[in-house]
């Protein structure tokens, strides 16, 4: 592991809405914790072996605590029940320095943030760098319904409490978000920040698209993609290690490497997170992540190997 590990408490332990966890990890002497930016995310190591990412939602500007919102979902691969299950006051737990993949730009006028569900957690975090900043901004937050909705006192006590718009699935229409009003014409200097489950954040994207946004405009954290790992087999030549292996179908590239005794560096293992990036020397990837954008997909000079394969039959990777 090569990233910084710090490692703190759980120094208060909530529940809210429908199997929302929202935690304050700190420094078990008190000491401040390193800085971090909005839309930043920590690795959290769990002693089940897993690391799961997941984003910082406090103001970034308290550098007494890490806060985090969990979902309990069931259906993940083991990351978030762990979470809940094992992270109660005063547990330890070892999480990795906070990394930004989610950043502000810097050039804003003006910037909308819509999260969906668990999305809104680095939402929180922007707001208060946007407040902090006196910086133009509006909060849309959507959810199936109030009761199951986390942050939501939070949220209406913050010192941008203007700024929160509030959606509901099963509340009347006119609260229901309107997409193309909120995001209007694409004037100059307007942002637009999304974060939520797959199928929102493609509406909104769409939505954002089609209303004339920059893709560099459009900004996105996903934080739980289905990973297609079906495909012909293909072979990987590991170019620095002089070893070549046989990728089989449905395998990735970093098992089959693994088997070759060749460690890739993982963390999410569904091409969000960007830590398993190689450099690609020849050959034509077939990405599968949402880490990269179009235009370093179509480059082709690198690949995410939890996740991608290969439309040619041999990839040689500069590892
Ligand atoms: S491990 Fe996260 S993108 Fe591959």
């Amino acid at each position: 592991m090569s990233e910084q590990v710090l490692n703190l408490v759980v120094r208060k332990r909530v529940e809210q809405g429908e199997g929302v966890v929202i935690l304050d990890l700190a420094d078990p002497s008190g000491k401040n914790l390193p800085a971090f930016e909005a839309g930043a995310h920590v690795d959290i190591h769990l002693k089940t072996g897993l690391v799961r990412q997941y984003s910082l939602c406090g103001d970034p500007a308290n550098a007494a605590v890490y806060r985090l919102g969990v979902l309990r979902d069931p259906e993940s691969r083991g990351g978030s029940v762990a979470v809940h299950e094992l992270l109660q006051e005063g547990s330890e737990v070892a999480i990795g320095a906070p990394r930004n993949l989610f950043p502000l730009a810097a050039d804003a006028s003006r910037s909308i943030l819509i999260g969906g569900g668990i999305g809104i957690t680095p939402m929180i975090a922007m707001a208060h760098q946007l407040t902090a900043q006196d910086s133009a901004f509006e909060l849309h937050y959507c959810g199936r319904s109030r009761s199951r909705t986390a942050f939501l006192d939070e949220l209406a006590n913050a010192p941008f409490a203007s700024c929160v718009r509030t959606h509901f699935d099963d509340e009347d229409a006119a609260q229901k978000l309107d997409l193309p009003a909120v995001l209007g014409q694409p004037e100059d200097g307007v942002h637009v920040y999304v974060c939520g489950p797959a199928g929102f954040m493609d509406w909104v994207i769409s939505e954002a698209r089609k209303a004339g946004y920059a893709e560099e405009r459009i900004h996105r954290e996903y934080f739980q993609v289905e990973v297609d790992a079906s495909g012909e087999s293909f072979e990987v030549v590991a170019e620095r290690s002089g070893k070549t292996v046989q990728v089989a179908e449905g395998q990735s590239i970093v098992d089959a490497l693994a088997g070759v005794g060749i460690k890739i560096e993982i963390s999410c293992e569904q091409g969000v997170c960007g830590t398993c990036l190689c450099d690609v020397l020849e050959g034509e990837p077939d990405h599968r992540d949402v880490y990269l954008t179009d235009e370093e997909k179509a480059a082709n000079d690198q690949i995410l190997v939890c996740c991608s394969r290969a439309k040619s039959k041999k990839l040689v990777l500069d590892i």
